[in-house]
């Protein structure tokens, strides 16, 4: 039996992601990144870094449906204030010991690609850690709103320019355990 979640629910305009649609793009992904590693696993330690606290449940969702023996690591990184806005600073508030990603291919993974200003910043990150590539798997895209030149390898949706919760997206640190993904209603963040 699945709660409701009727006293976050009034706060969204609409469902843009459901259960049902996550599943499917989160197994698909998980495929993808499968694929991709098969052979090279063979030789080379696997580890997706989460980037906290966004991604934990997209995480921990795709690593069950990736069938190789995978490593998990997390860093915690903000370029958001407490609105809907980036400041356009980057901080990495938790470093990595760089020791524990030497020789291996990273997976950096994301909740939502905005500005990239994150990314770029965690890319530069790692590849100055002696790891052996290093790419970038998002749940969500908005690519309307980017701001620096960033690629991504894995992808779940893209999406328009519009403030998403749920599934581990925050607005001022709640409605991350929304089970699925909604646009907040501009009144909750405009007033
Ligand atoms: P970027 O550095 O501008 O790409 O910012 C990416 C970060 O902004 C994500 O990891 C999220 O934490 C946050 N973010 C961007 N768009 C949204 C959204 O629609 N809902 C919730 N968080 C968002
Ligand atoms: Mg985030």
């Amino acid at each position: 039996m699945n709660p409701d979640f009727k006293e976050m629910e009034k706060d969204l305009e609409s469902v843009m992601f459901d259960r049902d649609a996550i599943e499917k793009m989160v197994a698909r992904l998980g495929k993808e990144i499968s694929d991709a590693y098969r052979e090279s696993i063979k030789e080379r330690r696997l580890i997706l870094i989460g980037v906290l606290k966004g991604s934990v449940i997209f995480l921990s969702d795709l690593m069950r449906q990736i069938n190789l023996p995978v490593e998990v690591l997390f860093l915690q990184a903000s370029s958001y204030g407490s609105g809907t806005e980036s400041c356009g600073r980057v901080q990495i508030n938790m470093e990595l010991d760089k020791k524990l990603v030497g020789g291996a291919d990273v997976i950096l993974v994301e909740d939502i690609l905005d500005s990239g200003r994150t990314l770029k910043k965690l890319t530069e990150y790692f590849a100055a850690s002696g790891a052996n590539s290093v790419k970038i798997c998002t749940m969500l895209d908005k690519p309307a709103r980017r701001v620096v030149d960033i690629k991504t390898d894995f992808k779940g949706y893209d999406v328009e320019d519009e403030f998403l919760v749920g599934y581990g997206l925050d607005y001022n640190e709640v409605y991350r355990n929304l089970p699925y993904i909604g646009i907040l209603k501009r009144s909750i963040y405009e007033s």
